[in-house]
């Protein structure tokens, strides 16, 4: 099969946006569109999303047929193959790196000082699924954007993210942004769809549970309190909550609980 193409930009309002018109004009599974800066990156709930000099912005085109139910399992299996090859690339660099991934998007890596909201958590990055032809039954192509800050910004990650946000560099892994492209491109374009599929996604869902910033935590999420008990073979999220209740989330933003204000 063809490599599929890389299209790059130094500045593009948003590459999901590109990817999705060059997804309408018949760009193949796998096109990976690129930017060095983005002036209106968006990231999921439509919030907006930095994209400054320094960290990797890209969409990929995802085309190929899976049951609607499972269109969630591409996020799920993104931020599996994306935390894998990051600890391999610090490896080659022979750097010892875990990088997390806090329930359902958010790629993350360790960090010394503890976060009331991550503990002991930042997040460097994140995912966002946008299925494009999707219907009742059928997801037949999507654009999958991930970002990731390689490079700490030059000014800081700013007042809001200073206390969430980290980097590649804040780690210690002293790479560029071509670098952190060239090792993340390749297994997406070419595993992605198929770790999504019934085994390999059990394999997905063992490396989330091995690196989970979320599971065994007190948790909130959706409006539900409790502790995050477990990752159901579909990607779920169980909560027991604090009335005894298992509460099974399937999207939504998880934050560690405030044992300030939640009973224990
Ligand atoms: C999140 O909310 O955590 C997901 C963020 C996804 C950001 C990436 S950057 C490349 C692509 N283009 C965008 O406008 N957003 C995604």
């Amino acid at each position: 099969m063809a490599e599929a193409p890389i299209v790059r930009f130094d500045e593009i309002d948003s590459t999901q946006r590109e990817a999705r018109e060059r997804l309408a004009q018949g760009a193949p599974h796998g096109t990976l569109v690129v930017a060095r800066r983005q002036s209106a990156g968006r990231g999921r709930l439509s919030r907006a999303w930095r994209s400054d000099e320094g960290g990797l912005w890209l969409s990929m085109i995802v085309r190929g047929a899976l049951p609607a139910a499972q269109a969630p399992r591409l996020t799920l299996a993104a931020a599996a193959l994306a935390v894998e090859t990051l600890d391999e690339l610090a490896a080659s660099r022979g750097q010892a790196l875990r990088a997390g991934v806090k329930w359902p998007n958010d790629l993350m890596l360790p960090h010394p000082i503890e976060s009331p909201r991550l503990g002991p958590w930042r997040k460097v990055g994140g995912l966002l699924l946008e299925g494009v032809d999707l219907d009742a039954t059928t997801l037949k192509s999507a654009v999958l954007g991930l970002g990731l800050n390689v490079r700490r910004p030059a000014d800081g990650f700013g007042p809001q993210l200073e206390d969430s946000a980290t980097s590649l560099q804040d780690a210690g892994l002293d790479v560029n942004v071509d670098e952190v492209l060239d090792a993340l491109g390749p297994p997406l374009q070419r595993r992605l769809l198929h770790a999504a599929e019934e085994a390999p996604f059990a394999e997905v869902l063992d490396t989330l549970r091995a690196r989970s910033a979320t599971l065994g935590r007190r948790v909130t999420v959706e409006g539900v309190v409790g502790r995050a008990d477990a990752l159901l073979p579909d990607g779920a999220l169980r909560v027991l909550d604090d009335h005894g209740n298992a509460q099974v989330i399937r999207a939504g933003d998880v934050w560690l609980a405030d044992p300030a204000t939640t009973p224990p």
